[in-house]
């Protein structure tokens, strides 16, 4: 038997949108508190948003956002960066 809320969730929100929008939401969120480069602060956000603009590899998302150029000269970064660009293929 499902509860009232479950009811509104499954029935009026999903046919409204927003339990979409929440996600995506929330994943917009993460991104930009998520921290990639840690010494220099880049957040997840600013990397995908460089990878949507055509920067396809890892030398040319360092450039375009700064990450990698901080006081471990990228060894933090770079796999993440890496992965990001695998995801985005
Ligand atoms: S974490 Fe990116 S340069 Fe150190």
């Amino acid at each position: 038997m499902k509860t009232a809320k479950k009811y509104f969730t499954d029935n009026v929100l999903q046919k409204r949108g927003i339990v979409m929008e929440d996600q995506a939401m929330e994943t917009a969120v993460l991104d930009k508190l998520t921290k990639i480069c840690l010494c220099k602060a880049i957040s997840r956000a600013t990397i995908k948003k460089a990878i949507a603009n055509k920067a396809d590899t890892v030398e040319k998302v360092q450039q375009a956002t700064g990450a990698g150029s901080g006081a471990c000269c990228g060894r933090r970064c770079t796999a993440k960066i890496e992965e990001l660009l695998h995801l985005d293929q």
